[in-house]
């Protein structure tokens, strides 16, 4: 693998995604890469990073050269990706620093637990963009937060701490070595008969409701729209963006 180095250690797996730029955008290659890693392990996984994020999101780079098929199927293949992690048979635990937004977070709410340091920043920012999550983001915030708060955070955009993460319920357990707590958990969680761990993720991650599928449309449509393109454009030139309403 490219991105990912996989290490086995006994009873756990950790993965470690590691890009060219310290911020970790992801593309479909890494994706894919990352739910490999999860579908060949057989022991409880820890998923985390190296640089200054867990991942700051899908490559904004990449976005401008997209249309509206491109993106529904960007989106399509993302959410397969993720739903893949979110029914993997083994407990995947999330270990976030610095940023996890958009993607980034996505892939974080995928996974079973997530372990944060109180000070990362987290949010799903693509309202800023002109566009809307494309990864499940949605409906697993929905899933997980509550209707209101994810409506509110997916509206606005909003970035909030680990700390604060952990008081909405979003994130498990916060500590300065988030590294160690997500260890504990692993470790804790590998104790456990792997059936019933199995079938409790089984059971309590009911599958996501019928918006799931309506997402990734959404998605793809507001690619076509001015406004997502003056989005990535005013981001990639660091600027403030005009939104229009086209
Ligand atoms: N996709 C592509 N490139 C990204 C990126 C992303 N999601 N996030 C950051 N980068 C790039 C920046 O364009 C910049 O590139 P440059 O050096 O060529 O100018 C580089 O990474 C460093 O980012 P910068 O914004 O200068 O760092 P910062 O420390 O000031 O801010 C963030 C860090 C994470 C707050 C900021 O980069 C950010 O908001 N990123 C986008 C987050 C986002 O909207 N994600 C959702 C995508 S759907």
């Amino acid at each position: 693998m490219k991105y990912i180095t996989v290490e086995d250690m006994g009873k756990i797996t950790l993965a470690t995604l590691k890009t060219d730029n310290p911020l970790n955008p992801l593309n479909i290659e890494i994706l894919r890469e990352i739910g490999e890693a999860v579908s060949n392990s057989r022991n409880v996984v820890v998923l985390n990073s190296e640089g200054r994020a867990f991942s700051a999101g899908a490559d904004i780079k990449n976005f401008t050269k997209m249309n509206a098929n491109m993106a529904h199927r960007f989106a399509s293949e993302g959410h397969d990706i993720m739903n893949g992690i979110a029914s993997a048979d083994v407990p995947v635990i999330a270990a976030i620093h610095g940023y996890a937004l958009g993607g980034g977070f996505e892939l974080a709410l995928a996974c079973d637990f997530r372990v944060s340091t109180p000070d990362a920043k987290l949010a799903l920012p693509e309202i800023t963009l002109g566009i809307l999550p494309g990864f499940g983001g949605t409906q697993r915030l929905k899933a997980i937060a509550g209707e209101g708060r994810a409506l509110e955070l997916v509206s606005t955009g909003r970035t909030f701490t680990g700390q604060e993460a952990k008081e909405m319920g979003i994130v498990n357990r916060i500590s300065t070595d988030h590294m160690e707590e997500a260890m504990e958990l692993a470790e804790e969680l590998s104790e456990k008969p792997p059936l019933s761990l199995k079938y409790a993720k089984a059971l309590i991650r009911a599958p996501p409701d019928e918006f799931y599928e309506d997402e990734k449309e959404k998605f793809g449509v507001l690619f076509e729209s001015k406004d997502s393109k003056e989005g990535f454009d005013a981001f990639l030139n660091k600027r403030k963006p005009k939104f229009k309403g086209e």
